[in-house]
C-alpha cells in the first residue's frame, strides 16, 4: 500500500491542557555524524504532566535554546508539511512538544538580556546598585525582543489550545504571555506560575516604570497567578498595588489574595512544590549512585583517628543567588575558629555550570574555584583536602553526596524554593543537619528543623556549621525525619494537579 503524502490539515486545535515554559522537557545536541540526539530533563512539570495521563490532550510549548534545538524544531515543522510540527514523540517520552524556532538574536535578547540579566536580578536582589542597572538603548532593544518572544509563545498557544482549555504559563521568561494570550483567546483559562521569588516593591521599582507595569499587567492577564510561598505572593500583590494602583483584597489571615485591575480579578495562589520522594529514593539506590558513593568516600578519606571524615555538602548550579562564595568563606571561618576539626571534615561542594553566556556568571565560576583553592592552600595538608570542588554536572554523584552528607549547606541570598534543601533529607542514609538560609522559599516549610542563617552573615554561618557538625546523632535523625515529611508534603504530581484544578 502506498501511504498518502502528508497534507496540511484544517483540523481545529484540540489540546485541553497546555504548558508553556522557556526550557522544554528535551534538549538536542548534534552527534559527530550530524544526527540529532535528544536528552530528556526532569523536574516538577515533567512529573506533573505525566500525572494527567495519556488520555488528556496535552501540549508543551517551549523555546529552541540553541542551534541544535532549532534544527530539531525545523525538522519537526518539515515533517508536519506546513502544519505546526511537534517533536518526534520518541524524543520526548511520548509527550506532545512544540518547540519554537525563535530567531537567535531575539531569543538571546529575551533570555540573556531581559529574563536572566534583568528580571532574575530584580527578583533575587542581585544588582550592585552603585553601578547597575542602567537601562539604556540596549535595554530598549532587548525589551522589544522580549515582547516578540512572548508574542511567539502567545501565538503558538492560541493555535494549539482547544476551546476552553487550561494553559499553565511558567516563570519570568513569559510574564507577558497571559495578557497576550487572553487578547487572542478569551475562552481559555490561564494560569501563570513564578518559580522565583518576587521582589519587594522598592526594589521592583528599579525597573523602568513602563516595564514594571507591563510585566504586572502581563501576569494579571491570567485568571490565577501562582507562587511557591506566601512571601513571594504577597510581594507580587504589593507591587501590583504600588505600581498599577491595583486593588488587593486578602481574606483568611492574608492567605486568600486577589488583585483587581481594569475590571478583571486575578486570584493569587500558593503551591509549595515538594520533593519527589518515590523517584528520589528509587534513583538514589541504583548501582551508579553506589559507585559514586564509594568514590566520594575515598576522596573524603579518614581522619587521624581512623574514622571517616565528616562532610559538609552543597549541590548547586553555579548561580549568583546561591551564595556559594560566602558559603566557602563561612567554611574557611569555621576552620580558622575550630582547629579541632582540621583533618576531620571535608566540604564537598558541587557547583555545576549555569548561564555561561553571561560574563558575570563566568567570573563568579572562577571566583568559586579561586576561593576553594585558597582554602585548600591555607589549611590543606598531606592526605587532607579541606574542599573537594566538582564543577561537572553528575546527577548520580549528587545523590551519592546527599546520601552521605552529615551537613547540607543551603545558603542562598534568595531563592524561590530550593529543592536541594528538600531532597537531601529524603535520601539521607543516617540523617543530615540542614543549614538553611532564611531567604530560601523552603524556609517557610523547613525552618523549624533546620539551623537557620542570614545568608550575608559569614560569621553566623560558620557558627551554624559548627553547631550542625556537633549535633547529636539522634537529634539529627529526628530532625531529618521531620524535614523529609515536610519536604514531601506536596509531590510534583499533586503540585501540578492542584494548579489545574484551581483553574477548572
Ligand atoms: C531555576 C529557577 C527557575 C528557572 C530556571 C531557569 O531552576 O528556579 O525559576 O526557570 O532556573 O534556568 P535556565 O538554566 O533555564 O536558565
Amino acid at each position: 500500500m502506498v501511504a498518502e503524502p502528508a497534507t496540511p490539515s484544517a483540523q481545529p486545535p484540540h489540546a485541553q491542557v497546555l504548558v508553556a515554559s522557556n526550557r522544554g522537557p528535551v534538549a538536542y545536541s548534534a552527534a559527530p555524524d550530524g544526527t540529532l540526539q535528544a536528552k530528556r530533563g526532569g523536574g516538577g512539570l515533567v512529573s506533573g504532566l505525566s500525572a494527567i495521563g495519556p488520555d488528556t490532550d496535552a501540549v508543551w510549548v517551549c523555546a529552541a535554546l540553541g542551534d541544535d534545538d532549532r534544527e530539531a524544531a525545523r525538522q519537526a515543522a518539515q515533517r508536519a508539511a506546513g502544519r505546526t510540527g511537534k517533536l518526534d514523540p520518541e524524543d520526548t517520552g511520548g509527550q506532545s512538544v512544540r518547540m519554537l524556532d525563535i530567531p537567535e538574536e531575539t531569543f538571546r535578547d529575551a533570555y540573556n538580556g531581559v529574563a536572566n540579566s534583568v528580571l532574575w536580578f530584580v527578583h533575587h536582589l542581585l544588582y550592585q546598585t552603585p553601578v547597575e542597572p542602567s537601562f539604556d538603548e540596549d535595554f530598549t532593544r532587548q525589551w522589544t525582543s522580549y515582547e516578540r518572544y512572548n508574542a511567539a509563545f502567545a501565538d503558538a498557544l492560541a493555535e494549539e489550545a482547544g476551546e476552553g482549555a487550561v494553559v499553565l504559563v511558567q516563570d519570568y521568561h513569559l510574564t507577558l504571555v497571559p495578557a497576550l494570550l487572553r487578547a487572542r483567546r478569551p475562552d481559555l483559562r490561564i494560569g501563570h506560575f513564578s518559580h522565583t521569588p518576587w521582589a519587594p516593591p522598592d526594589y521592583y521599582a528599579l525597573l523602568p516604570d513602563e516595564t514594571a507595569a507591563q510585566v504586572l499587567r502581563g501576569i494579571l492577564g491570567a485568571d490565577r497567578a501562582g507562587f511557591l510561598t506566601w512571601r513571594w505572593a504577597e510581594a507580587f500583590a504589593d507591587c501590583c498595588a504600588r505600581v498599577l494602583g491595583a486593588e488587593v483584597t486578602s481574606r483568611e489571615g492574608g492567605h486568600e489574595l486577589t488583585v483587581s485591575y481594569e475590571g478583571r480579578t486575578t486570584r493569587v495562589g500558593v503551591h509549595g512544590l515538594g520533593a519527589d520522594a518515590d523517584f528520589l529514593r528509587e534513583r538514589a539506590h541504583r548501582d551508579d549512585v553506589a559507585e559514586r558513593m564509594a568514590q566520594l568516600r575515598t576522596q573524603v578519606g579518614t581522619g587521624p583517628d581512623g574514622a571517616p571524615r565528616r562532610t559538609v555538602v552543597r549541590v548547586d548550579r553555579t548561580e549568583l543567588s546561591k551564595n556559594i562564595v560566602r558559603g566557602l568563606r563561612a567554611y574557611r571561618r569555621f576552620l580558622a575558629d575550630h582547629p579541632e576539626w582540621h583533618e576531620r571534615v571535608v566540604h564537598v561542594a558541587f557547583a555545576y555550570p549555569s548561564r555561561q553566556d553571561l560574563e558575570v556568571y563566568r567570573d563568579y565560576t572562577d571566583e568559586v574555584s579561586r576561593v576553594a583553592d585558597g582554602i585548600n592552600a591555607e589549611f590543606g595538608r598531606g592526605g587532607w583536602t579541606p574542599v573537594v570542588l566538582h564543577v561537572k554536572d553528575d546527577f548520580a554523584r549528587s545523590l551519592a553526596a546527599y546520601r552521605l552528607a552529615d551537613v547540607a549547606l543551603v545558603n542562598p541570598i534568595r531563592d524561590g524554593m530550593n529543592l536541594v534543601a528538600k531532597e537531601v533529607p529524603v535520601v539521607s542514609d543516617d540523617g543530615c543537619a540542614l543549614v538553611l538560609s532564611r531567604e530560601a522559599g523552603a524556609f517557610a516549610e523547613l525552618g523549624e528543623d533546620a539551623l537557620v542563617v542570614n545568608p550575608y552573615d559569614v560569621t553566623a554561618t560558620a557558627e551554624a556549621l559548627h553547631e550542625a557538625l556537633t549535633m547529636e546523632r539522634d537529634e539529627r535523625a529526628e530532625r531529618t525525619k521531620r524535614l523529609a515529611a515536610a519536604a514531601t508534603a506536596l509531590p510534583p504530581e499533586r503540585w501540578f494537579l492542584d494548579q489545574l484544578n484551581a483553574l477548572r
